[in-house]
């Protein structure tokens, strides 16, 4: 496992753009969608592959965000090991668009580090139960199954079956575009050796 794929070397402090983030976050609270962001990864075989995640919040004393996904879903498949994705997130009330690069980690259940194994744990625990029963539905993407395939089970809270990952998204560029203003402003953050660099581009 490469050094970057640890929770210490994600560990850090509050990154320059949280504050805007958390901003829009706050201010855009009264839409439910704002929650969602968009997931842009890279196929296989070069392909570009983009969808809708929910926002799980941040993992504590870093700078990675989280959402949950199913190890059997394409996005994992392609994605086996350490490898590169950018969120794009846009506020509606506030009409400003953050776009986050980075390194993407899916944290499933024989993940070789137990930090990130309990954040797995923590996060199905803060789930609800039909959140949680989407888990066990069949193989996402395959043809679709009996009615009975998708009937409420039992579910333990305390227990995430292996098809439960978590996403950690480690952002190493950060583009926020507001588009109020005028003329707009576009402010770019770049990580480099551990301090995030801030400039004001044009839009
Ligand atoms: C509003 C919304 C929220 C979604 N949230 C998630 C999510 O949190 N995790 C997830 O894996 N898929 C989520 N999905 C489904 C994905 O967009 C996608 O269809 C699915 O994960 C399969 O993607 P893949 O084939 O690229 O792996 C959501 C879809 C919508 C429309």
């Amino acid at each position: 496992m490469s050094d970057s794929a640890t929770s210490l070397s994600l560990k850090a402090s509050l990154a320059a753009w949280r504050s805007p983030l958390s901003r829009a976050l706050h201010r855009n609270r009264s839409k439910p969608y704002s929650r969602y962001f968009q997931l842009a990864t890279v196929h296989s075989d070069g392909r570009p592959a983009n969808r809708t995640v929910v926002h799980r919040g941040f993992l504590p004393d870093t700078n990675a965000l989280i959402f949950v996904t199913d190890q059997r879903s394409q996005k994992v498949q392609d994605n086996q090991s350490v490898s590169w994705a950018e969120v794009c997130w846009y506020f509606t009330e506030t009409r400003e668009q953050f776009r986050l690069a980075g390194r993407l980690l899916i944290i499933g259940r024989n993940y070789p580090e137990t930090a990130l194994t309990e954040a797995r744990l923590t996060t199905w625990r803060n789930l609800s139960d039909a959140t949680r029963q989407q888990f066990f539905w069949p193989h996402p993407g395959q043809p679709r199954g009996p009615e009975s395939d998708f009937e409420t089970k039992d579910i333990d809270p305390d227990q995430p079956p292996s098809t439960f990952c978590l996403g950690l998204i480690n952002p190493d560029t950060v583009d926020h575009l507001e588009l109020r203003g005028e003329p707009q402003n576009r402010t770019h953050y770049t990580r480099v050796d551990d301090q995030w660099q801030v400039s004001n581009l044009n839009p």
